[in-house]
């Protein structure tokens, strides 16, 4: 089966990529940069993305977002994720934790998929912490900070596509498409 991933993060669509060879799914990259909408919660700024692009998108195709939510931060970046790291970065999240001890955060994934006529939405979430500093040279943007049993996503290379959030969220689409076709 083949299904298209709108995205413009050429890390996102790697990781989609070899999760489905895992599943037999055949993920084409419809490599698109959207405005995302605002929202209180990434299920709600994934819908209206798909929404919206469905509008020069062909359906079938789905696009995933993301956010890093911090117990200690009330959730903060949370569905903010995107802007703070391009203003503040994993430097800015660096300071703000600065002497707090409560480090436990979670990464989220959500999946809208488009069919043409319906949108469905699936979530994949992993805890773990913000790491004490920034390490690891693998990986995108928060990876170099959040840490699962004492290493960073950052520093796990191909091991945090096998415990992402986003594998957690992937697997349960493709498990949903693979009952549904
Ligand atoms: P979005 O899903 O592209 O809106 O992602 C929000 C922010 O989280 C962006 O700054 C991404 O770089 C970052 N992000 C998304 N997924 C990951 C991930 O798997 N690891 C680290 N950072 C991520």
């Amino acid at each position: 089966m083949k299904i298209k991933f709108v995205t413009s993060n050429r890390n996102k669509f790697r990781e989609a990529e070899e999760i489905g060879k895992d599943h037999g799914v055949d993920i084409e990259w419809v490599d698109r940069e959207y405005l995302e909408p605002q929202g209180d919660e990434l299920e709600t700024v994934a819908v209206k993305s798909a929404e919206m692009l469905s509008d020069c998108v062909t359906p079938p195709f789905f696009i995933e977002d993301s956010g890093l939510f911090i117990d200690a931060l009330n959730g903060f970046p949370g569905v903010y994720s995107s802007y703070v790291f391009k203003t503040i970065g994993n430097e800015g999240i660096m300071k703000l934790m600065d002497g707090v001890d409560r480090r436990r955060a979670s990464f989220v994934s959500v999946i809208a998929y488009h069919d043409g006529e319906t949108i469905k939405v699936f979530r994949g979430e992993v805890r773990g912490r913000i790491s004490e500093n920034i390490r690891g040279t693998y990986g995108f943007g928060y990876d170099p900070i959040f840490e699962i049993n004492g290493k960073t996503f950052a520093e796990m290379g191909a091991e945090k596509n096998e415990v992402s959030h986003r594998r957690k969220a992937l697997e349960k689409f493709f498990s949903w498409l693979a009952k549904t076709f």
